[in-house]
């Protein structure tokens, strides 16, 4: 294509309407902020959101839970195994995450569960800067449709992105914050997985869900 064919196309563009060629993805943003009202239409957007990652999963994983909890727990993407089941934090995360819900006096049926990302990444990877900044907007209006008191934020991953910031986790854990967005408090911890393989930090953990329990 030479200049002047693509400058045809841009003007073509700006003639609709167009302002921006990543309008597709990002009409559904803005549909994601206005018009998504339950979450039942929510996950009906983002089953539609087209990503490699969805490619390699195997199902869907968006949250489980109480929908009107005051607790939110956000982790990070599904593993292996909430891949196979299509439901967050089953897998040895999970069983743990479990057992420090019980320890606070809590269970499944007091809290709503979801992660940053909807599908597992390939290999358990990281998410990366473009995947969250392409969920991140589902993610708040996810947020706010539950509309909780407080979001606990599962390891440095989920903190990342849910908060903007470069910080890490050592540093964010265990200390309040807010964002714009959502009306929820946000408390930092580490993430279960972390904690199998350094329990030693579990009583960290446990004294941040004790707050968030508490408010
Ligand atoms: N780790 C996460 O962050 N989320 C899950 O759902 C499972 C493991």
């Amino acid at each position: 294509m030479n200049r002047q064919e693509l400058y045809q196309i841009l003007e073509w563009f700006s003639d609709a309407g167009v302002s921006d060629v990543t309008s597709n993805t990002r009409s559904v943003q803005q549909e994601t902020k206005k018009e998504i009202s339950t979450l039942t239409e929510l996950r009906e957007i983002i089953s539609k959101i087209d990503t490699p990652i969805k490619k390699c999963a195997l199902n869907m994983v968006f949250g489980v839970g109480n929908e009107n909890a005051d607790i939110l727990l956000l982790g990070e993407a599904p593993g292996a195994e909430e891949d196979r089941q299509g439901v967050p934090f089953v897998g040895q995360s999970g069983q743990l995450l479990d057992k420090i819900l019980a320890s606070v006096g809590l269970d499944r049926t007091k809290v709503y569960i979801t992660n940053i990302l909807p599908w597992r990444p390939p290999g358990n990877r990281t998410p990366t800067n473009q995947e969250i900044e392409l969920f991140r907007p589902y993610v708040l209006k996810h947020i706010s449709l539950i509309n909780p008191k407080v979001v606990i934020c599962l390891g440095g991953t989920a903190t990342k992105a849910l908060l903007q910031t470069s910080q890490g986790i050592v540093q964010l854990r265990g200390k309040w914050t807010r964002i714009d967005g959502i009306s929820a408090k946000i408390i930092p911890t580490f993430h279960p997985a972390y904690l199998l393989r350094s329990p030693s930090q579990k009583r960290e953990v446990w004294l941040d869900f004790l707050n968030a329990v508490k408010g």
